[in-house]
């Protein structure tokens, strides 16, 4: 165990919302911390914040007032730079700009000793830049927790080009010590869980863009049937479209303006206009008290079918076949495509390609693509699209056929993917290319996405239950229907498609 001893005093440098966070984790481990920030009186209100928190939990019983009072007593101001000589570690969580961090650095390898580990807090910036050019730069790893860190458990611990191993050990073991779960990952843009959550928030901005569908209706299909807990729209209003903005054109700008990327002019538009989200009252939605309600436009119902045929294999789909058995719908099973057939409308998992495309091809009119679903047994609602051929009965037959499941349907414009099929696919590929380049193993991407952003499962995971030449097909499908490198897939997962079992 090479956690950092209980008794070895902690400098947090920068008292903003993550400054005070850490502090107060670190306070609450039973370590003394000092708090330092440049402004005049920042660490103070820092400190201030913290205990004004603590006295809420001692009201609501879930610490005692002596602990509060111990926790308050280890969390001290330093009021220069000079008064963290003596600690074990520093965790830098300062402004995010490189050449400030850099300057930071410099000036605190003059202070503290020579064992001191310097942590960074950054959540963009590349842990080696920040690094270079120190005496020794082997000391230096990040520690990226996120926010608010007192209620979050995960830790991205991160290694620089010249970080040492016992260093990350280290930050690994305190952080256990510290009631987080800590993860590997390699200095690279996004670290982990910044760059596999991009298609979470690009892919629903580009259907918008697309008309697709309405913004609720996303974020509803996004909850309801993806199971994920806020929906992207939801949670980019929560998290400000500025920061969440900045993040996206950073990883955009640090991969050399890979289109996987691709920042979106809806959010840009939003920026200029300062409707930032809810700290603004207005973004995608709005907010306060006078705010119309959201409401998400579902279909009206239709008949019972009076008989089902499934065609083959549904593959993830599969659940909805004790679904149907469960609702007491006879079911006739045949070889095939993976079609549900019902009077007036063919069914079918989107593949990726648009229904018109799939007509074109020579599938029947009446198809109707239905979306992704994280447990197509207890779904409450699944999306579905239809080609501009397909007649309206055949809406209305899809409707009857999920209302006796006991779904309500959402109507989604005939886009290559649909909702969740998409996000999830793109998600899923970003993680798989993650773990090709060895950012990180692929237990440590998929308990990231979990902890870090409460992502319903792992993307690898998910990829596995989906199957991953239905993965693959899909993005082959989204790449040939845009033409766009946005959509082109990992060669882990090709690989993994023709020969691979495991994922290593
Ligand atoms: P913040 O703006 O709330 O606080 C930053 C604090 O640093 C301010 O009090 C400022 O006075 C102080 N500061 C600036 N330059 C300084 C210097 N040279 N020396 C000492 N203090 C200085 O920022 P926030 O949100 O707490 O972010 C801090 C760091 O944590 C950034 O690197 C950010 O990318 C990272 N981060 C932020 C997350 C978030 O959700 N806000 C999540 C995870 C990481």
């Amino acid at each position: 165990m090479t956690a950092i001893a209980k008794t070895d005093m902690i400098a947090v440098i920068g008292a903003g919302a993550m400054g005070a966070g850490i502090a107060l984790v670190a306070a609450q481990a039973g370590h003394p911390v000092l708090m330092f920030d440049v402004a005049s009186g920042a660490a103070g209100q820092g400190r201030a914040g913290i205990l004004t928190a603590l006295d809420r939990q001692v009201e609501k019983g879930r610490i005692s007032k002596t602990e509060r009072d111990h926790i308050a007593h280890r969390l001290t101001v330093a009021q220069a730079i000079g008064d963290l000589s003596e600690v074990r570690m520093v965790i830098e969580a300062i402004v995010e700009n490189l050449e400030i961090k850099r300057q930071l650095f410099s000036s605190l390898e003059a202070i503290v000793r020579d064992d001191t580990i310097l942590a960074t807090n950054t959540s963009s910036l590349s842990v080696t830049a920040i690094a270079a050019g120190l005496r020794k730069p082997e000391r230096v790893a990040g520690f990226h927790f996120f926010n608010p860190a007192p209620v979050m458990k995960l830790v991205e611990v991160v290694s620089g080009l010249a970080s040492a191993p016992d260093v990350l050990e280290t930050l690994r073991d305190t952080a256990r010590q510290w009631g987080k779960e800590p993860v590997s990952a390699k200095s690279t843009p996004g670290f982990i869980v910044n760059r596999v959550a991009r298609p979470f928030y690009a892919e629903a901005l580009r259907l918008l863009e697309e008309n697709a569908a309405d913004v609720t209706t996303i974020d509803t299909v996004m909850r309801e049937c993806g199971g994920f807990r806020m929906g992207p729209f939801e949670l980019m209003d929560l998290i400000g479209h500025d920061v969440n903005f900045a993040v996206t054109r950073s990883v955009f700008d640090a991969y050399f303006c890979d289109p996987r990327y691709r920042p979106s002019l809806i959010q840009q538009e939003l920026v200029a206009a300062g409707w930032l989200g809810r700290k603004t009252g207005r973004g995608f939605y709005e907010y306060g008290t006078a705010a119309p309600k959201p409401v998400s436009i579902s279909l009206a119902s239709g008949p019972k079918p009076e008989f089902v045929i499934v065609e083959g294999d549904l593959g993830p789909a599969e659940a909805l076949v004790d679904a149907m058995k469960g609702a007491g719908l006879q079911i006739e099973r045949q070889t095939g495509n993976g079609f549900i057939r019902v009077p007036g409308a063919t069914l079918a998992l989107s593949d990726g390609r648009m229904a018109s495309e799939r007509i074109a091809r020579g599938d029947p009119d009446n198809l109707i693509l239905f979306d992704l679903a994280l447990d197509y047994g207890s779904t409450k609602r699944i999306a579905i699209a239809k080609s501009n051929k397909a007649p309206e009965t055949a809406i209305t037959a899809a409707v009857g056929f999920f209302g006796v499941l006991g779904k309500t349907v959402s109507l989604v414009d005939d886009v290559p993917g649909l909702i969740v099929m998409r996000t999830v696919v793109m998600i899923a590929n970003e993680a798989i290319e993650a773990l090709r380049q060895g950012v990180a193993c692929g237990t440590d991407i998929d308990r990231a996405m979990i902890l870090g952003v409460n992502y319903p499962r792992g993307p690898l995971e998910w990829a596995e239950l989906i199957g991953c030449d239905l993965v693959l097909k899909v993005l082959d499908n989204l790449q040939a229907a845009y033409g766009d490198d946005r959509y082109r897939s990992s060669l882990l997962l090709r690989r993994k498609s023709a020969v691979l079992r495991s994922w290593q």
